[in-house]
This record gives C-alpha cells, structure tokens and sequence, in this order.
C-alpha cells in the first residue's frame, strides 16, 4: 500500500469512489465550469487528491468547452492516479489533444510539491487537505505552487450526508445520526493518530487568509438524489454504511452493530440496497482564496 499518513488502504476505495462521481457528476460539472471560468485562456490546472477522477474530468471537460488548457493531476497513490488519469481520458475521448493532461505522484505534504509542478492558475483539493498533518502547512505548499493571480480552491467541510430514514424498522430509531456521530469520533482518532499532527485551530476561510490568499470566499452547494432510490443511489448508501460501519465499529452500540449487519446483509428483507426509501443529501463547501502577489 503506497504511504499517506492516514493509514486508508485508498485503492481498496476505488469502485466506491467510482459511485460517488457518478453521484456527484451534475454538480461538480456546475463547479468545475465555475472554477474554471475564474483563470484566463489556455489555464493549468492541477487536481490534488483527484480519486476516482470524477471533478478531473469535470475540469478537463471545462477546460476543453473553453479552447483547452492543462490539467496536472496529483496523488500519493498510483492505482488512484491511474484510475483518475484513464477516466479523464474516457471522457475526454478525441478532444483529448486540446487538453494535456499529465500525472505526478507525491505526497501533496511534500515540501517537493511545487519543484515538481508547473506555474499553476487554479488549484483544486478536494478532501484531502484534512489527510494531512499539517493542514496549514499542506494549504501553504498548494499556494506556492500558484502563478500571480491563481486560485486555490478547497472543497471541505460542508453538511454531514444523510442517507438513511429515521426508523428502518431493524434497531432502534436514529441509527443514521448515531452513525454519522461515530463517524465524527473516528475523524478525530484517524487526524490524531497521524504523525507529525498539528491542530487548525481556525475556519478555512482563516487558513487561507493565513496563506497569504486575497479575495477568500466560499460557496456551497447541495447534492440532492431524494428518495424512491434508483439503484446507484441504492448502491453508493451500501458503499457509505459498509465504510461508515468498518470505520466506525467499536463505537456503536451492539444493538446497533447488529442492525448495521443486517442492513448490509443482501439476503436480509431489511437490506439498504434493495429499499427505495435510502435517499442521498448532502452539502459541501468550496472555500477560494486568490494569491495576488507573485
Ligand atoms: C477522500 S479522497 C478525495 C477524492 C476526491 N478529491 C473527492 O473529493 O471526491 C482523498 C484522495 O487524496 C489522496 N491522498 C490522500 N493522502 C494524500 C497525500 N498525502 N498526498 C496526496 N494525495 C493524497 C487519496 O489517494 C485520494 O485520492
């Protein structure tokens, strides 16, 4: 397994991750042509921590709407570069000669980062600054690697998701919210148990600022598959309790392990990826910052 500091076994997220593009590809579409609408002809742009590749592609596509550009994608892990660099490449089928599109493998961290990439107009890390140590110090390494007037925009935080109805008939009511709140324990062991870990005791919007980033902004937007479930929405709410469930174990009930169990157990009557009332929402924030000066 490739070295990043959280210990997640990445690769072993791929086919999850894969779901949640599709998940999310109206959306981050809407947000990858809003960024990219930001930087002038002919941009570079980078993804840091792109996954499965779902907002890379978002962004090539955005660039090649607008007369092309470069889109460097960033990762510590190789199956994930891979994937995100032969998703890009799917999508952008024979416009891909507009785009150039190129892979570095590093850890984002890195004091490294910004000798291995090129003069960069807009940055986007999506939830993988809070994979770091240091996310002040990950949040200044992105802003060195930006040109005169580039942006970084960091997609974090936002609305926990919601997925489940309040009573599924197996446990007792509420499971979701009890699971969302393991969920929230696990995150403060996982950033606690990374080496080298250092508090952000301020909002992003203070991070950035404390970058040296201008014109700090944020926006949110919401991702909405209300219920009856089609079957990927179906399938994404098994991917996020088998997660939730593996991450978060020992901190549930064992009145509510049980109920998990069957609600992952594809022969049980009460099995989420056959209900129609599972449901997706959820709302995340993109927080911008300019860099003014060289
Ligand atoms: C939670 S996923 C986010 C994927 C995608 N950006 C999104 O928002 O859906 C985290 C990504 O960051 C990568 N990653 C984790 N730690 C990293 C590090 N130290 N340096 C570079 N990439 C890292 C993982 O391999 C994965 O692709």
């Amino acid at each position: 397994m490739a070295h990043t500091h959280d210990g997640i076994d990445w690769p072993a997220r791929l086919a999850a991750m894969r779901r949640a593009d599709e998940v999310n590809a109206q959306a981050n579409g809407a947000v990858a042509e809003r960024l990219v609408g930001l930087v002038g002809d002919a941009p570079t742009v980078v993804d840091i921590g792109p996954g499965a590749g779902g907002m890379s592609a978002a962004l090539a596509t955005a660039l090649q709407t607008r007369g092309g550009g470069r889109l460097v994608l960033v990762d510590a892990v190789p199956e994930l570069l891979e994937a995100a660099g032969a998703h890009v490449g799917q999508v952008l089928g024979d416009a891909e000669g507009k785009v150039e599109v190129s892979s570095v493998r590093v850890d984002a961290a890195s004091d490294e980062l910004a000798e291995l990439l090129p003069e960069v107009d807009l940055v986007w890390a999506s939830r993988v600054v809070h994979h770091l140590p240091d996310q002040q110090k990950g949040i200044e390494g992105l802003v060195r690697v930006l040109g005169p007037g580039g942006w970084l925009a960091l997609a974090e935080g936002g609305l926990p998701g919601r997925y489940l109805p309040w009573d599924l008939g197996v446990g007792e009511p509420g499971l979701g919210a009890r699971i969302s709140a393991a969920h929230v324990a696990w995150f403060a062991d996982m950033r606690a148990g990374m080496a080298g870990v250092t508090r952000l005791p301020v909002g992003w919007n203070r991070a950035l600022t404390d970058a040296g980033l201008a014109e700090v902004t944020s926006f949110s937007y919401l991702v909405d598959l209300p219920p009856p479930a089609t079957e990927l929405v179906q399938q994404s709410v098994v991917d996020w309790l088998s997660w939730t469930a593996a991450m978060t174990a020992e901190r549930l009930s064992a009145a509510d392990q049980v109920a998990v169990a069957r609600l992952l157990d594809p022969i049980d009557p009460a099995y989420v990826g056959a209900r129609d009332d599972v449901f997706i929402l959820g709302a995340s924030t993109v927080h911008l910052g300019r860099k003014i000066s060289g």
